[in-house]
């Protein structure tokens, strides 16, 4: 990946990325390390998260710490916290970047099912981001969060009830931490991706026997999807002290997609040229 930001630009930060393990939290990371940042990377999985941070410093030469973390757990937030700060002394930066998501009718949900996503989403932000608010205010340290929410946040959507209303729930969050927590120089800001293609969302979202029915580079104006490399830039930007002044926002990334789906007649790009004339013709008649 190709940074936009200058060698080291990162280097005094110290990032818990949740979800770091893989797909867009391994990109991020990835940057972040290349601009010189001490990362953490935490998710549930041990054996991902130290492969993962064993390539990335290999690659960086900068210091990736691997710690295990379910994020529903307050308690072990708290411990992913102190075993930051006994490594690296401080911490400057949270992502908010973990989730889990899948496709289903709402009504074939069980309980349960909807619990186990809002609980990753929405909880796992609520529990790091009171738990490092915490930490930072009584240290008075300057900080900032970075939260990973999605398009659908805005707007629902059907299919990822679950989803929806946890990433709702983390944008109400994301301006309500921005306008109270300023006075402690903490900024809030958060993400909204289009489609970036990992592993993880497209397993769960786009599985194959639904990408015959359904294709997502439809709904994009530009007919492409997002680059890692695109998102990671964003976000160092974001975490980075030129972004010092911006609090409070949401940077949506998605090639116009949600804009174009919810445009009353951008459909109309389907009328040819040819049928234009025959309007234009018609009309000056
Ligand atoms: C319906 C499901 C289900 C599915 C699980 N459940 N998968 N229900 N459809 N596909 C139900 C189970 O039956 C169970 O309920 C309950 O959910 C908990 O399931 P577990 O498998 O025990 O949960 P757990 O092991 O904690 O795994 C969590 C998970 C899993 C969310 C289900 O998919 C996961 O670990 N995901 C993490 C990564 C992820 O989802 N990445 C994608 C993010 S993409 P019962 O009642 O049966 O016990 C994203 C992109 C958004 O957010 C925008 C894209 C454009
Ligand atoms: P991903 O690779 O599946 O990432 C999700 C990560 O969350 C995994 O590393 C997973 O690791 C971790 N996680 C899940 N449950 C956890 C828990 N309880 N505690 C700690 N970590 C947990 O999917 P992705 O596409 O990169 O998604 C990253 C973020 O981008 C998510 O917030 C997603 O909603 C958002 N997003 C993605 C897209 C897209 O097109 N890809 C679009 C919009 C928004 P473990 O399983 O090891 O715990």
């Amino acid at each position: 990946m190709n940074s936009m930001l200058r060698e080291n630009s990162l280097s005094e930060k110290v990032i818990v990325v949740t979800g770091g393990g893989t797909g867009l939290g391994r990109s991020m990371s990835e940057m972040f390390s290349l601009l010189g940042a001490s990362v953490v990377i935490t998710s549930r999985k041990k054996e991902v998260l130290e492969k993962t941070a064993a390539e990335i410093s290999s690659l960086t030469k900068n210091k990736v710490l691997p710690v295990v973390c379910d994020v529903r757990s307050y308690d072990e937030v708290e411990k992913m916290l102190q075993r930051t700060i006994s490594e690296f002394g401080k911490v400057t930066s949270l992502l908010n970047n973990a989730a889990g998501n899948f496709v289903m009718p709402t009504e074939r949900l069980s309980a349960k099912a909807f619990d186990t996503v809002v609980d990753i989403v929405l909880k796992g932000t609520y529990n790091c981001s009171l738990a490092f608010g915490k930490h930072w205010i009584e240290n008075k340290q300057a900080a900032n969060m970075l939260n990973i929410i999605t398009t659908y946040a805005f707007t629902g959507s059907g299919f990822v009830a679950p989803s929806a209303a946890a990433k709702g729930g983390v944008l109400a969050l994301t301006r309500s931490l921005a306008a109270e927590w300023a006075k402690y120089n903490i900024r809030t800001n958060a993400i909204a991706p289009g489609p970036f293609p990992t592993e993880g969302a497209w397993s769960r979202l786009f599985p194959e026997p639904l990408q015959k029915i359904i294709d997502p580079l439809q709904r994009i104006p530009f007919k492409r999807v997002g680059t890692h490399e695109e998102l990671a830039n964003l976000a160092s930007y974001l975490l980075s002290d030129f972004s010092s002044y911006i609090n409070g926002e949401v940077v949506v990334i998605d090639g116009g997609e949600w804009l174009y789906n919810a445009g009353q007649f951008n459909s109309f790009e389907k009328i040819p040229n040819e049928a234009w004339d025959i309007w234009e013709q018609m009309r000056k008649k």
